[in-house]
């Protein structure tokens, strides 16, 4: 979609649409709602449509004048009330006007400057926040239908009404959305694509695709120079593929950012987990496509680096492989030496996630990281613990944690905190290894989060994602049209953008 400034008199505004914010239980509307009603939407001032209008969350009006005019149509979106008002709720409630002029194909759909006034958040994040919503609520993936679909994506323009030149941070509002969306959108792509179309060779097309554009740098890895260089935990997981592994290497690096010690980011790329020997249950299994989630969340987020030429220097580092059942795969009861020198006992070859994600780790330290954040759909339990909204983080550093969990919070992408205290390493207790790569049942997604401390030296700040349930949507739900979310993008574009000040104690 198009997003295009129209400045002029309000009396001049011209689209298919305009779109108004509307909170709940307010004697008054919005001061900029109230403005156009008594000029322009005198019309709709009096209609007893309106006054029944009562804002309540994702609740959205449709009113038409009574006569053809520039702008005949009028778009309610309700924010819930006052008091409880976040950006969340402006997410979604743009998402929710967008997608209903959408279903009505409608193709130029305008929001005024004015319609973001009196709402307790600056003007230009109001604006970037409704944007980023606005335009992610839109997504659909409909690369792989051949009919059905309609040729035309509604609405087309999104105009964005103002009667004065906009600002210099008005206008980056716009194009932050802009990199912001397309970043969400294309781990988006990649996580609803199909495993037998997103291979780890198709992920570093991708990674490539990056590079190409924005001189990021990349290195790949293949499975033979990962065995070489002591990988035997990744390479485990990845003998068992006939479709070549690989570890992609990014490093985003503006100059004067050279010698600055990197924020890594490291992301589970599984293409497809069918359990490997420890085979999965065959219900639901396709699912097991989006078990490269992490990975994807990285590469959006390089994008949004690349797009938005941020100053800080970022490694990614995304171990991408199949986990399959095979001849060659590998086996419970076999021990893997891994990179850091220690040895695992393989219980479950489906906790494959840790494994790969142990040497790639390893890997990170070679950079002198300043701080390692890792994102992987590693464990089921988490879902159990947390549900589809909210993922679970975990770390050694409690104020980074904390830092974290409050920008997630403010982007929509929400953590909470595990513990990841010494006692739940027993779990892992091996009795011919150093340790296991899965306990009993309880604790599920603290163990794999113990699991990897093993592999991060106290020195180094780290902290684990586990968005095992928060990679994926069965419903929309706001901004996240029903399927993958994207979810990780914007808590990894703002660490970057917000390093050093998250770094906590
Ligand atoms: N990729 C799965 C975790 C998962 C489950 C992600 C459901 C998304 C939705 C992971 O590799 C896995 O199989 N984990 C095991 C861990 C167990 C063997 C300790 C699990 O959750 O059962
Ligand atoms: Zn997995
Ligand atoms: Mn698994």
């Amino acid at each position: 979609m198009l997003v295009e400034w129209q400045v002029g008199k309000l009396e001049e505004w011209q689209s298919d649409a305009i779109i108004f914010f509307v909170l709940e239980k307010e004697t008054e509307f919005l001061p900029g709602f109230k403005k156009w009603l008594s000029t322009e939407g005198m019309w709709l001032s009096e209609s007893a449509g309106l006054q029944d209008f009562q804002g309540k969350v994702q609740q959205t009006a449709v009113f038409y004048a009574p006569d053809r005019r520039r702008i005949s149509r009028v778009v309610c979106a309700g924010l819930g009330p006052a008091d409880k008002f976040d950006l969340d709720r402006l997410r979604n409630g743009a998402a929710t006007a967008l997608r209903k002029c959408r279903d009505l194909q409608l193709n130029r759909v305008a929001v005024p400057l004015l319609a973001l006034e009196g709402l307790p958040v600056e003007r230009a994040r109001a604006l970037e926040e409704s944007l980023i919503g606005g335009i992610a609520g839109l997504y659909r993936f409909i690369a792989l239908k051949t009919r059905d679909v309609e040729p035309v994506s509604y609405p087309e323009t999104l105009l964005l009404l103002t009667e004065e030149e906009p600002e210099a941070n008005l206008r980056k509002a716009v194009t932050t959305a802009d990199a912001l969306v397309s970043g969400i959108n294309l781990t988006r792509d990649l996580v609803v694509a199909p495993g037998n179309q997103v291979t780890p060779t198709f992920m570093a097309e991708i990674a490539h695709g990056l590079t190409e554009s924005y001189g990021i740098r990349m290195q790949l890895i293949n499975l033979q120079e990962a065995q070489k260089m002591g990988m035997g935990a990744f390479a485990a997981v990845a003998q068992g593929s006939r479709e070549p592994a690989c570890i992609i290497v990014l490093e985003h690096c503006p100059s004067g950012t050279e010698g600055d010690p990197p924020i890594v980011f490291v992301g589970k790329g599984i293409t497809f987990d069918t359990g490997g020997i420890s085979l999965k249950p065959s219900a639901k299994l396709e699912a097991m496509k989006l078990d490269m989630a992490g990975a994807a969340a990285v590469l959006g987020a390089f994008d949004v680096l690349g797009k938005m030429q941020i100053e800080r220097h970022v490694v990614g580092i995304l171990p991408c492989t199949e986990n399959m059942p095979d001849g060659k795969a590998y086996k419970p009861g076999d021990v893997i030496h891994t990179m850091a020198g220690l040895t695992v006992e393989v219980i479950s070859t489906d906790a494959e996630g840790r494994m790969i994600l142990c040497d790639a780790l390893t890997y990170a330290l070679q950079y002198k990281p300043a701080v390692i954040v890792d994102l992987a759909t590693l464990t089921g339990a988490c879902i159990v613990a947390l549900g589809n909204e909210t993922a679970a983080i975990m770390g050694n550093r409690e104020g980074l944690v904390e830092q974290l969990r409050a920008v997630g919070m403010e982007v929509g992408e929400r953590l909470w905190p595990l513990p990841l205290w010494d006692f739940y390493f027993d779990y892992l207790k091996s009795d011919i290894a150093d340790f296991k790569n899965v306990g009993e049942r309880s604790a599920g997604t603290i163990v794999g989060g113990v699991f990897l401390k093993q592999f991060v030296p106290d020195e180094i700040p780290w902290v684990h994602m586990d968005i095992a349930g928060t990679a994926w949507t069965d419903k929309d739900t706001g901004i996240s049209p029903k399927g993958a979310t994207g979810f990780g993008v914007r808590l990894l574009v703002e660490t970057a953008r917000r390093w050093p000040d998250i770094k906590g104690r």
